[in-house]
């Protein structure tokens, strides 16, 4: 007979231990103070304010119109998978990598395809190198499959925001890694990588047979002039190269309640990605997928016309940011946060469930994104001004208190 109190521990139920270390996200432990109230304003999570477009929904509505409702292709519809291909060869415009349908295997969002990547990749026991603050579902994710994850962290300048040590990230690159991940621009702190620490990347990746996982989620969203899309390791690879990219529609495309993203990789990789999705979600569902074909051919307009917007709206938050005494918020150049420094702040999660509590405010704390992110906070700034300027008054308002 068991004893009463051991059906509440979790050895009596004998979870994985990876499983039962993994960490709680910590922007959901602040969200959840919140349940019930619509007092709040929220930049917690991040996620564009704005419906999905019009010319979007109408192609998944008239794909349900037209009876779609049944399995498909593990890999995704062939002319979803052809779009992306002719999509990422005109983004990269790169003759050594030439990217066809066998490069791509449609995926239910980009977080299932990053768990897709890694269950494909690694071993129990597997090294694994993140830079970051990071976006915690990319530090998480290969703990799930038993990996030893290490960090190397961005350092901050007030002034000039984030920036790779890219000498510390090779010395940890050590012979026998098995995937280093890259999230360029990144969640949360919008650092983007330039094209001088790819190639040494790039480089010192082929010496050691190193993986690289490169999340592009935010590739498109970046605030340089004239600039399409951040420095990716699609301009330099070539077919031979350890290149995986995972990536989304939610961002780019304002379509996060869809559930849909891709994988880019070398064919043989995809292969082996059909037998696993197979054993994963089977298939994604026909109408989402129609959705994401025209989302690729003519969204365009779209990731130009939420590019100036979002440009528009960190500056204007970063200025803001940066009027109150004692907040340092450099101007980010991608990706859709703000994630600043509040002097004499030293518990992020503390403080963030005060704002919530006694403001109104809800944002996320520093340290949900790695020890390093502790003394920080992030806002998404995907909103409309006059959101911004009321959360704004907020946070000045607790730091007056
Ligand atoms: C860095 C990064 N990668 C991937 C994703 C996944 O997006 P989704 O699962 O909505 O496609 C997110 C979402 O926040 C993200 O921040």
């Amino acid at each position: 007979m068991h004893n009463n109190n051991s059906v509440d521990r979790q050895e009596f139920w004998d979870i994985r231990k990876s499983i039962a270390n993994l960490r709680d996200s910590k922007i959901r432990e602040v969200a959840n103070q919140a349940m019930g109230r619509n007092d709040v304003l929220p930049f917690w999570f991040g996620e564009p304010d704005e419906i999905t477009p019009e010319f979007i929904r109408d192609a998944a509505a008239q794909s349900l119109a037209r009876g779609e409702t049944f399995y498909s292709h593990n890999l995704g519809l062939p002319e979803l998978r052809q779009t992306l291909a002719a999509y990422l060869g005109a983004l990269h415009a790169n003759p050594n990598l030439p990217l066809s349908e066998a490069n791509l295997a449609v995926t239910s969002s980009g977080v299932n395809a990053l768990s897709l990547a890694a269950q494909t990749l690694i071993d129990p026991g597997d090294r694994v190198v993140c830079v970051t603050p990071l976006w915690p579902n990319l530090v998480e994710i290969p703990k799930i499959l038993s990996a030893r994850v290490e960090c190397v962290a961005l350092d901050f300048d007030a002034q000039t925001g984030w920036h790779l040590d890219c000498d510390r990230l090779l010395a940890a690159l050590v012979p026998g890694t098995k995937i280093v991940i890259i999230n360029s621009p990144n969640n949360p702190t919008g650092w983007t990588i330039s094209r001088d620490e790819q190639l040494a990347i790039l480089a010192h990746s082929r010496k050691h047979g190193i993986w690289i996982l490169s999340d592009d989620a935010y590739e498109r969203l970046v605030f340089g002039n004239n600039s399409r899309c951040a420095p990716s390791f699609f301009d330099l690879a070539d077919a031979s190269d350890r290149l995986i990219s995972a990536n989304t529609f939610s961002k780019s495309w304002l379509m996060t309640g869809w559930r849909l993203g891709w994988l880019a990789a070398p064919p043989p990789v995809i292969a082996q990605l059909g037998k696993i999705i197979e054993y994963n979600t089977s298939c994604s569902p026909v109408f989402v997928q129609r959705a994401g074909i025209v989302a690729v051919r003519d969204g365009d307009a779209i990731i130009a016309r939420t590019q100036a917007r979002f440009r528009a709206a960190r500056d204007h938050l970063c200025s803001a940011l940066n009027s109150i005494a004692g907040i340092a918020a450099p101007p980010a150049p991608g990706a859709m946060y703000a994630f600043f420094r509040v002097d004499g702040m030293h518990d992020s999660l503390a403080f963030c469930k005060k704002l919530v509590a006694e403001h109104g405010l809800g944002l996320a704390p520093g340290v949900a994104f790695g020890d390093e992110g502790e003394g920080f906070i992030r806002w998404c700034f995907a909103s409309e001004t006059a959101r911004l300027d009321a959360g704004i008054s907020r946070l000045a308002k607790a730091l007056a208190a």
